[in-house]
């Protein structure tokens, strides 16, 4: 199973897929500093929030070798996007490894082969809880594209196809950047996973016919008393499923636990520009937008947490 890699670290070069086209296009990007990649995070042509960090820590290090201020880099970077923690855990990672005199380099990359480990074992935790013949629903793109290598939601999915268990998921389109349509069906097709592509209102509709047996999701920052923010829409879900009974898993590394920030309610959600709710709707001229990128899952409509350290049912336990 060939996964696409979001992020290439090649002789000390950095490279980007741009998110953006996909799936029409598949280009690497390459990104020459610091400003670039908070460019590439804020524009999203690289997304998901342990990416994201992967990227800064690279980012922070091509700044330690050009010679860069690196408290003015860092502070570049947390801007980009302020939701997904992993971006300032990254960050902070890299400041601290300097304050102490080491080799960015090797703590990028240490950041990133952490990242990879940690999916695959979310992977080989969460593939227990895909039974032969189950239907999965999953929102967004917590996958390949989001992470390292596997994704965090997808991770099971991965592990459970490559140990022969068929199963299906349906994937919310998530509007209106179409990480769902455009990023997860993608990803899923290249693996030969059965799923099939559904507008997210349509959950409810799957649950009520008794068509979902549990909801995977990532994460972009669980806070300490297990509340979860994750992309626009997943509360929704969340409220849905326990309505009619549908157990809802997050599935998430250790880098999105955010332990200093108490509940959700605390969490700066990222507004972004309208023109994505916008773009192609003609009529909407001149009417108001909101587009909030993310929201707030209170602790007790998840079941429980998928990490590195296994299936757990409180994010302190993990
Ligand atoms: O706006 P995005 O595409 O960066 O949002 C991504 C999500 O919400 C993901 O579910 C989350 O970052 C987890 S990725 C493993």
């Amino acid at each position: 199973m060939t996964l696409p890699a979001p992020i290439r670290w090649r002789d000390g070069r950095l490279w980007l897929l741009d998110q953006r086209r996909l799936p029409d296009e598949v280009f690497y990007e390459e990104q020459l500093n610091a400003r670039d990649v908070a460019r590439a995070i804020r524009d999203l042509h690289v997304r998901g929030a342990p990416a994201i960090g992967v990227a800064a820590a690279y980012a922070m290090a091509m700044a330690w070798r050009n010679g860069d201020d690196l408290v003015q880099t860092a502070g570049e970077l947390r801007l980009a996007r302020p939701t997904a923690v992993n971006l300032e855990w990254a960050v902070d990672r890299l400041l601290h490894a300097a304050s102490r005199g080491a080799d960015l380099m090797e703590e990028a990359r240490a950041v990133h082969d952490e990242d990879r480990a940690m999916c695959e074992a979310i992977g080989r935790h969460g593939a227990e809880l895909i039974k032969p013949g189950s239907n999965l629903l999953t929102h967004c793109n917590a996958g390949a594209l989001a992470v390292s290598h596997l994704g965090t939601a997808t991770a099971p999915m991965y592990v459970a196809h490559e140990a022969g268990v068929r199963f299906h998921v349906y994937v919310d389109e998530t509007r209106p950047v179409l990480q769902g349509s455009r990023l997860t069906s993608w990803e899923l097709a290249r693996a030969g996973i059965d799923h099939t592509l559904i507008c997210d209102s349509v959950a409810a509709h799957l649950m009520a016919e008794d068509a979902v047996d549990l909801v995977i999701v990532g994460a972009d920052r669980v806070t300490a008393n297990g509340d979860t923010v994750n992309k626009i829409g997943t509360r929704a879900l969340a409220i849905v499923a326990q309505y009619h009974g549908v157990p809802f898993y997050v599935a998430c590394p250790s880098s999105t636990v955010d332990s200093t920030t108490a509940t959700g309610a605390d969490v700066a959600i990222e507004e972004r520009p309208v023109a994505e709710v916008t773009e192609g709707i003609p009529a909407v001229l001149g009417v108001k937008v909101r587009n909030p990128a993310f929201d707030v899952t209170p602790a007790e409509l998840v079941t429980a947490y998928v990490t590195e350290h296994g299936v757990v049912k409180n994010i302190g336990d993990g």
